[in-house]
């Protein structure tokens, strides 16, 4: 039975009367009240974490090592110190010392079962605030619109999304912010190809898909200026130094992609060589012709001309409307799309004041921001005197401070951009902005079972949509096979709720500066660190309160009067698991990482996978067991789903 009154654990481990979730800041907080002068409270109690295994206690302290070593004492000494001083009543047993200067903790039973069933009964399974509320900007998604959204734009919206419900559900302010890229290069490309290339009908039909027929075709059209421009360049220098077998060994290799001709082949190519390089060439300069062609028509837009903007808003909705459909699938909500258009207008002031300021100098025409330690020079006007993405994002900062007063912005944008964040927020510093906390949060790229960037058969970009019904399709396949007896529409719901969780759980698993495969048939197996077997394990759970005829919302407000039990050491396992929720939480917060909450997730569905092995809940050995046991499955299922939540990704009651 239970040695200790509720009120009194409540009292006295939450200092204020305030109720503390998160036990192991509790510990910290007693420790750091306990280490003895000379010893740095901050890193001593930074090295209390949960122990490796069960044989260490619940949390170990490690601090001893290193701060014993930097007094000039014996570690066991220090920790036998340590541990003679500390009050851990009632939340866990005296620590012992242990091996060359740890200290193991294992919480008590009466405050494991008291924290538990005040989150049963309060609903609340995360704590108020931790620390200082910061009104943080969350920069993610941000694609560039008139090209129809694809499976490189699914890391930024997936990852931020996760971060911002984090430090939402943390008790911050968070703004959520899609910085569309909706006044670049690619405008130029669908006037150009609205003008020339239009069909007239299809536009009128279905104006989304048209415009992004029209960008494919257009981008395929300027594309070899760049591609074909350059080894064409080489083959007509070997052809100038009279190197003509050479020459057209090296046409078969780049443009035929032949590495190893033969020798008649290369004899008969030579002959003709001029005239198939004239062919080449055309092409080049059509390309060449198309590229400039919509440079100008950028350029007109943003100078200011009447039909390219009319243009420009009659496109945007469209364009628009299409991000929203992929939002609302994924559900993703931002608070504000100003977008680079948005910014515009300041752009001049922005280059103004940094050049008054004496922070951007004239570069060989350009104006440019030179930072310490960069190995290129920040351009924020180019030689044309157009702006760029740099003065834009310079805008945006100044923009964003002053209307929002952030204490921290989020940019949730692809590796390949840290240079340019890294000159963005020198810059920024030194321009005054130098109290935001401005974070680039980079990650790496999606890759095909090939382990190269993940295209489509034909060598495309994998589109967002196409690649959203695959993963539902498959969902589906398993819905059909677990649960063959639920009604058609019930298991086209649960296939989209397995499915798009299935794809965002699988990018949010992977430590997001890695690259990772995508690969269907993984995100959705029953078994593994993935969506699917979370969400079947809280169906699974869900089934044994249906079986049980128990209602959990009425169970767990009666949850104040069961007495948690935990005997069997598959109940205390799952019981400390369950106490760990809020740790996880803020450390994936504190990281800005949420793979450190799916590691929880999953680390918490295999112990109550076992736990459910081991200790049978409705044919129980008596009623208070069965109550004990029930309570802990309640609160798998809450931590479960919250979890989940926090990760944008749903789940069912039954799967
Ligand atoms: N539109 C950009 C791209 O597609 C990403 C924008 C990220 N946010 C920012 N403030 N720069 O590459």
């Amino acid at each position: 039975s239970n040695p200790v009154p509720p009120s009194r654990v409540s009292d006295e481990s939450f200092p204020g009367g305030k109720v503390r979730l998160n036990v192991l800041t509790l510990l910290r907080e007693r420790f750091r009240r306990a280490v003895p002068e000379g010893v740095d409270p901050e890193s001593f109690t930074r090295a209390i974490r949960e122990s490796g295994s069960d044989k260490f206690g619940d949390y170990q302290a490690n601090g001893c090592m290193a701060a014993a070593k930097t007094a000039g004492v014996n570690p066991r000494d220090l920790a036998a110190a340590v541990a003679q001083r500390v009050d851990l009543a009632p939340l866990a047993n005296p620590p012992e010392v242990a091996g060359p200067g740890f200290l193991n903790i294992t919480l008590t039973t009466p405050f494991l079962a008291e924290t538990l069933k005040h989150r049963l009964v309060s609903g609340r399974l995360l704590d108020d605030c931790p620390g200082t509320p910061q009104t943080i900007i969350v920069d993610f998604s941000s694609p560039n619109v008139a090209k129809p959204m694809h499976v490189g734009h699914l890391r930024s919206t997936v990852i931020g999304d996760a971060l911002a419900r984090i430090f939402e559900a943390l008790g911050h302010k968070v703004w959520r912010d899609n910085h569309l890229g909706d006044w670049g290069a690619q405008f130029g490309m669908i006037l150009w190809g609205y003008r020339h290339l239009r069909d007239p009908i299809a536009y009128a039909k279905n104006p989304v898909r048209e415009l992004a027929r029209l960008y494919r075709k257009v981008n395929d059209l300027s594309k070899p200026a760049e591609e074909l421009g350059e080894k064409l360049d080489k083959v007509l220098k070997m052809l100038d130094e009279g190197r003509r077998d050479e020459a057209a060994r090296l046409v078969l290799k780049l443009f035929d992609g032949r590495e190893t001709p033969t020798p008649e082949e290369v004899a008969k190519l030579s002959k003709r060589i001029a005239s198939r390089l004239r062919v080449l060439q055309e092409k080049v300069a059509h390309a060449r012709a198309v590229t400039e062609a919509t440079r100008r028509e950028t350029a007109k837009l943003h100078a200011g001309d009447p039909e390219n903007r009319r243009l420009w808003n009659e496109f945007m909705p469209h364009c628009l409307r299409a991000l929203e459909a992929v939002y609302r699938r994924l559900d993703i909500r931002f608070d504000t799309q100003l977008g680079e258009s948005f910014f515009d207008p300041m752009l001049a002031d922005v280059v103004a004041d940094l050049q008054a300021k004496g922070l951007a100098v004239e570069s060989e025409g350009a104006l440019a921001v030179f930072n310490e330690g960069a190995n290129a020079p920040f351009l924020i006007r180019k030689r044309d005197g157009a702006y760029n993405y740099a003065t834009t994002d310079l805008a945006t900062i100044k923009h964003r401070v002053e209307t929002y007063h952030p204490d921290r912005v989020l940019y949730v944008v692809d590796h390949r951009q840290s240079d340019h964040f890294k000159q963005l927020f020198a810059t920024a510093r030194r321009w005054g902005y130098d109290t935001v906390d401005l974070v680039h949060v980079s990650f790496g790229t999606i890759l095909g079972r090939d382990g190269r960037p993940y295209k489509t058969r034909a060598g495309d970009v994998v589109g967002l949509e196409s690649l959203l019904d695959e993963a539902v399709a498959q969902a589906r396949k398993v819905v059909e096979e677990n649960s063959p007896d639920l009604k058609p529409a019930e298991k086209a719901k649960v296939a989209r709720i397995v499915g798009l969780g299935a794809v965002k759980y699988a990018d949010l698993s992977q430590n997001r500066t890695s690259d990772y495969k995508f690969d269907l048939d993984k995100m959705t197996a029953m078994n593994g660190n993935t969506a699917t077997y979370l969400q079947y394990a809280y169906a699974r759970n869900r089934s044994i309160f249906r079986k049980g005829g128990v209602d959990p919302a009425k169970f767990a407000k009666k949850a104040g009067s069961i007495e948690l039990i935990f005997n069997h050491p598959a109940e205390r396992g799952l019981a400390v698991k369950l106490v760990r929720y809020p740790e996880a939480v803020e450390l994936a917060a504190a990281e800005l990482k949420p793979n450190i909450l799916t590691d929880y997730l999953f680390q918490l569905a295999t112990t109550y996978s076992s736990f459910f092995e081991e200790c049978p809940v409705l044919k129980a050995e008596s009623d208070e067991r069965r109550d004990s046991r029930l309570a802990l499955c309640e609160l798998t299922a809450r931590t479960l789903k919250a979890g989940l939540g926090l990760l944008g990704i749903g789940t069912a009651e039954r799967l």
